[in-house]
């Protein structure tokens, strides 16, 4: 049986790798229930329901992996207006949600005060805890919404692999790109941070999984995102023929709940959540898979209707086309069965007190 102990010192980078690659059945059962008990003792039953509203699918990059890329020009953009979001905000309460995530592009048209007021009609008017998922900002930028309210920030590295990443995020003028960096300033700021990887991204290797395992307990994630990588036919990754070499990551489902097991792991009290694109591969039960194998976190997806199917980072992106109430009820169904229950309060991350030795 796995423990998080094994994870930390010397040969902890080995033996991720090791359970990286494993593919027997009883052991990587072991797996998922250590990662389960590590779960309910570290962040218990409740299951944390964020918001997720889509802001607008405008954006500057030309990230090779995704549909909204500032190249992909057959692309209808929106950009939602504030009195659209605040309604989102009241469905958030109204179901009890106890936070609200804002995600958009990396668009420049979100011009800082509007984000910052954005926050603040929010803050007025619910209890929501705010986390922004906007992209590389100016740090004054950064600064000003927190001192508006906003709680958490979302910035995933998506490969602790340099190379890797520049290659699938191009630079763009003076914003280089240093996520671990940005992460340890939202850090100083004030914010609880999160960040996480796209598993199987084409020259992605089992070494560089490992090493972003490492990562996330080196900085400390209050939350970690993991998902399958998933070929967009309009990108130029997603037009790349899959390299076959055996250090290739595979973007299956598979990987991806050793990943979030592990994460468990070496990050015990982090919020984790069961992400949508593990949903979208895994349609009928990928998202519970998920939640019994580390996660305590859903996003359901409060974007209107006519805006959802614009914001394609990926294809085929599970709940696109159900109603924001259906998705819901199934939802809580589904916790239910699970013996899990939806969490009350912000859900931020608690902590565990660390004792004198
Ligand atoms: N497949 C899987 N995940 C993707 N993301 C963006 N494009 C894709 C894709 N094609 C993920 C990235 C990003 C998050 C918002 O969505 O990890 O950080």
């Amino acid at each position: 049986m796995p423990s998080p102990g094994d994870f930390q010192g010397p040969g902890a980078f080995e033996r991720l790798l090791g359970w990286l690659r494993e593919t027997d059945d009883s052991a990587l059962q072991a797996l998922w229930a250590c990662a389960d008990q590590v779960r309910r003792e570290h962040v218990g039953d409740e299951v944390h329901l964020r918001g997720l509203v889509e802001l607008s699918n405008h954006c500057v990059r030309g990230c090779t992996y995704c549909g909204i890329r500032a190249a992909r020009g057959q692309l209808e953009r929106y950009r939602m207006a504030h009195d659209e979001v605040l309604e989102c905000a009241r469905e958030a309460r109204a179901r009890g949600y106890g936070s609200m995530v804002l995600q958009a592009g990396e668009d420049d048209g979100l011009a800082r005060d509007d984000i910052t007021s954005l926050i603040r009609l929010i803050k007025a008017e619910t209890d929501l805890a705010v986390t922004l998922s906007l992209g590389e900002r100016d740090e004054q930028d950064w600064a000003a919404w927190r001192e508006a309210g906003a709680d958490r920030y979302l910035l995933r590295f998506e490969t602790s692999d340099e190379q890797l990443f520049r290659r699938i995020h191009p630079p763009l003028g003076r914003r280089g790109g240093d996520r671990v960096g940005m992460l340890r300033r939202l850090r100083a700021l004030g914010y609880e941070i999160g960040s996480g990887v796209m598993v199987g991204i084409p020259g992605q290797t089992w070494e560089s999984l490992a090493r972003d395992i490492l990562l996330f307990a080196e900085l400390d994630l209050d939350m970690i995102g993991v998902g399958p990588f998933l070929p967009h036919p309009d990108t130029p990754l997603g037009k790349a023929v899959r390299p076959q070499e055996p250090t290739q990551v595979p973007n299956t489902e598979h990987v991806v709940y050793r990943v979030v097991a592990l994460a468990r792991l070496v990050c015990p009290d982090a919020n984790i959540p069961s992400t949508t694109a593990l949903a979208t591969v895994n349609k009928a039960s990928g998202r519970q898979l998920g939640l019994a194998r580390g996660a305590n976190v859903v996003m359901p997806n409060l974007t209107p209707a006519r805006y959802r199917s614009k914001y394609e980072i990926y294809p085929d992106k599970a709940c696109t086309n159900e109603t924001a109430d259906a998705g819901h009820q199934a939802l809580v169904a589904q916790l239910a069965a699970m013996g899990r229950r939806k969490g009350t309060g912000a859900g931020g991350r608690r902590r565990r007190a660390v004792l004198p030795e």
